[in-house]
């Protein structure tokens, strides 16, 4: 059996002024909720960090996806302030396998992301000791932007190397791509325009299951 659908969304796109609220108007309906960390430097854009996430008062998981450089400096404060899944680029390593084993030790998740440009079989030594794998349907650093199709192919691979682990995909997401992505085999949905500018959050939210 394939896990099953799951909705993340990433609250780059909610009122962070208002926070809780946001979180609280679509937490009946969600299964994380996705953090999206900007440095500036691995992408240019600059986000949130750890306080953020201690701030976040919600039963749900929280799922952090580093996009920052030297990820090994910031694991552990992710995995204080409540992080419980910790989602790092391949990119942004020399060592993916230590950087498993530092999120493991502190009894987190540990998922790796790539890029859109990232050759999806860099991810096959790691595949038995992951809990996540992140693929990018667009360039990291801000939301908005349009679906890229060649993390279809990606996904196909990597659905039928690894049965059951948890494939997250990022980027673009609305209840049409939505639908491609799942058909490919991912079962985790990240969305933050599409779900956050929604007239209807609840609707949305049910449109991305479907
Ligand atoms: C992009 C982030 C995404 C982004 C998704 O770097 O990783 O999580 O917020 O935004 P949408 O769903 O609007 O494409
Ligand atoms: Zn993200």
């Amino acid at each position: 059996m394939p896990p099953s659908i799951k909705i993340a969304p990433s609250i780059l796109s909610c009122d962070l002024g208002n926070l809780n609220n946001e979180i609280k108007s679509i937490e009946n309906e969600i299964d994380m909720i996705h953090v999206d960390v900007m440095d500036g430097h691995f992408v240019p854009n600059i986000t949130m960090g750890p306080c953020i996430v201690e701030n976040i008062k919600s039963k749900k998981e929280i799922d952090c996806h580093l996009m920052i450089e030297n990820p090994e400096k910031y694991i552990e404060s992710f995995a204080k302030a409540g992080a419980d899944i910790i989602n790092f680029h391949f990119e942004a390593t020399k060592d993916p396998l230590k950087l498993i084993h530092q999120i493991k030790s502190l009894g987190k998740k540990a998922g790796i992301t790539i890029k859109p440009k990232t050759d999806v079989k860099v991810l096959d030594p790691y595949l038995k000791e992951l809990d996540m794998i992140l693929v990018m349907s667009v360039e990291p650093g801000f939301s908005g932007q349009s679906f890229m199709e060649n993390s279809l192919s990606k996904i196909k691979y990597l659905r039928s190397k690894a049965p059951n682990l948890d494939i997250q995909i990022d980027g673009g997401i609305n209840d049409q791509t939505a639908e491609l992505a799942k058909k490919a085999g991912a079962n985790v949905l990240v969305s933050a325009s599409y779900i956050f500018k929604a007239k209807d959050r609840i609707e949305a939210i049910k449109k991305l299951k479907e």
